[in-house]
């Protein structure tokens, strides 16, 4: 693995050895603290968007291994702006050891990793977020086991997450179904990728109804209705999503046992609400908790010796 770009690029044995590993560095950070694998490494985070999880996740997965970690705000660096992608990535690649980078752009990804000679690490773009759906996927492990022949169905804007847990799916051999509004599906595009690397006979299936959608799901997965960079948007949307909210009604439509996630922040009230949100199916923060864990297998994979 050179970069971490998209979930497309791995290898079903690539993802598995990630979640194996992220396993390991979980425990092994619970027993009393990770080794200082990464002594010496250094990681830029770049960003062009506003963060909680992603920010802070990746740099203390630096500190707990050993390694450092700093913060870009949009404001310094300007990408594309300031200075062209291609100057960035090569002035960075002379100063640290890899670059984690949150862009509008996705292209702006692409161009980091061509013109970069460390390694790139996407932390979302507008046409994905695969630290997000790889945490997702081991939050999904610990509390269902093998992913492999489980349900689950993502519930409202087809996004950025949505597209990643669409691939992580595909490739661990999870049936993914997905309730959007008419307008607001997966593109042609990548469902076809998607479905050029199905394993174990995952399937996708496209519905309109969230309520039919859900049914016999192990896991319910809904983002915000107004991604980042689609402000403009927001009062259309807030007219056409709330059919798909989250709330006890849809999620009693599941199994009994499903788990609710949500790779946050929510806007409690729209896309879900606080019952759901804070109730017994919510696993929502350790669902956030698990974004360092898996987020230092990718660092591991990348940076150690
Ligand atoms: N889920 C996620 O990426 O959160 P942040 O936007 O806070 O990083
Ligand atoms: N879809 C959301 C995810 C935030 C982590 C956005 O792009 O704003």
């Amino acid at each position: 693995m050179k970069h971490f770009l998209s979930i497309a690029d791995l290898t079903p044995d690539e993802l598995h050895n990630l979640l194996d590993l992220a396993t390991r560095l979980k425990a092994e950070w619970r027993n009393g603290g990770n080794k200082p694998i990464l002594q010496g490494k250094s990681l830029a985070l770049v960003f062009q968007k506003p963060s909680l999880r992603t920010r802070v996740s990746f740099e203390m997965g630096m500190v707990h291994l050993g390694g450092y970690a700093f913060y870009l705000s949009p404001n310094e660096v300007k990408m594309g702006g300031r200075e062209s992608v291609a100057d960035v990535a090569r002035v960075l690649s002379g100063y640290v050891d890899a670059v984690m980078a949150r862009v509008f752009e996705h292209q702006h990804i692409l161009d980091l990793a061509k013109y970069s000679s460390v390694p790139i690490i996407n932390g979302l773009s507008d046409y994905n977020h695969p630290a997000q759906a790889l945490a997702d996927f081991f939050t999904v492990l610990e509390h269902k086991g093998s992913p492999e022949g489980l349900k689950m169905t993502y519930v409202g804007d087809a996004n950025n997450v949505a597209r990643s847990l669409l691939f992580a799916a595909m490739k661990l051999g999870t049936h993914f179904t997905i309730a959007t509004p008419p307008g607001y599906g997966l593109d042609e595009e990548t469902i076809e990728l998607a479905k050029t690397f199905s394993t174990a006979g995952a399937q996708i299936e496209l519905f309109e109804n969230p309520a039919k959608a859900v049914v016999d799901a192990d896991i319910i997965y809904t983002d915000v209705w107004t991604s980042m960079g689609q402000e403009a948007e927001k009062e259309t949307r807030l007219q056409v999503f709330p059919p798909y909210q989250v709330n006890q009604q849809l999620v009693s439509k599941a199994k009994p046992d499903c788990i609710v996630m949500h790779c946050l922040p929510a806007h409690r009230g729209e896309e879900i609400t606080d019952e759901v949100a804070d109730g017994p199916n919510s696993v929502l923060f350790p669902q956030a908790e698990n974004r360092m864990h898996a987020q230092k297998a990718i660092l591991v994979e990348l940076l150690a010796n």
